[in-house]
């Protein structure tokens, strides 16, 4: 009976949850997609973060949606005013890590189930050999690689306040070595391979606490960084993406895994 309810409406969803973080033996028969959850994710203003937003609040999550500008956040914001508080927005720039941290204290009595590290950028353009803008892979090295670490630092007491444990850093397959055939792309590409080494290192230093840490490649995705010409849109990205967070056990920590739930090689 309680199974039909939460799937029926994503309010229902929401007030099962109530009930069923103190009932452990109700919620290991339900699928892990209808247990409520509280999501954060950087970047919510577009893109795949934008896109999360929407599809963590029809499972009836719980939405702290995170943008470094608020008034390039219309889309977000029009969707968290129709939310009933479900969604709520907020201030993290990845640039100004003091942000990270006050985002911290104004949160500090929320668990967080899922932290979802998306806010990326791809660099400057001067990224080729003989031609590498260093200010500006510095500047990208602190967004891709840096600042996901410290969100996880600044979030490390509401991830222990959470069911699920999850830290999920939006990486890319042009951070792996193995899948390297181009080259170029200097900065990009060491970013994300310096985020994966991060995510590595939380997965081994954060066991004991039982938090999974994982690198996902979201796919090709019609986005403003992927392009019109990508593979898949946003929606059908975050169907996966979701679906592989959903599904992740502490065996996964430490995994590289591709938007169709593969092994990436490092
Ligand atoms: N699209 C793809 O094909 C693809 C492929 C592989 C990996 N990825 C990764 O997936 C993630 C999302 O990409 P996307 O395609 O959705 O990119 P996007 O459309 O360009 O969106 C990027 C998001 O990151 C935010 N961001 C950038 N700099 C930030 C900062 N300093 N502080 C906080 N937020 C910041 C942007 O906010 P503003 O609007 O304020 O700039 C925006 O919300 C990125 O990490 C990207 O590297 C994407």
């Amino acid at each position: 009976m309680l199974v039909m309810t939460a799937i029926i409406t994503n309010k229902k969803i929401a007030f099962i949850s109530v009930h069923l973080r103190k009932n452990k033996s109700i919620q290991s028969l339900l699928p892990i997609k209808s247990l409520p959850m509280n999501i954060l994710i950087t970047g919510a203003n577009r893109g795949i973060g934008l896109e999360m937003v929407r599809q963590a609040q029809q499972q009836g999550w719980r939405v702290f949606a995170c943008c470094r500008n608020p008034h390039n956040a219309d889309s977000l914001f029009n969707i968290a005013r129709l939310s009933n508080g479900q969604i709520s927005v907020h201030i993290a720039d990845m640039l100004e890590l003091a942000t990270l941290q006050a985002l911290s204290y104004e949160l500090r009595n929320e668990a967080i189930d899922i932290l979802v590290n998306n806010a990326g950028v791809y660099g400057p353009d001067k990224n080729r050999f003989g031609n590498v803008d260093v200010a500006g892979w510095l500047q990208t090295f602190q967004v891709n690689s840096i600042a996901p670490l410290k969100m996880v630092e600044a979030f490390i007491e509401q991830l222990n306040m959470g069911q699920r444990k999850v830290v999920a850093c939006m990486s890319s397959k042009m951070g792996s070595m193995a899948d390297n055939g181009y080259g170029n792309s200097y900065i990009y590409r060491s970013s994300k391979a310096a985020l994966n080494a991060v995510v590595k290192s939380l997965s081994i230093d954060l066991k004991e606490q039982g938090i999974i840490s994982v690198a996902l490649h979201p796919g090709w995705v019609k986005t403003d960084m992927g392009g019109p010409n990508a593979e898949i849109s946003t929606t059908e990205c975050v169907q996966q993406l979701l679906g592989h967070i959903n599904a992740l056990t502490p065996a996964d920590s430490g995994r590289f895994i591709d938007i169709d739930g593969s092994d990436i090689p490092w």
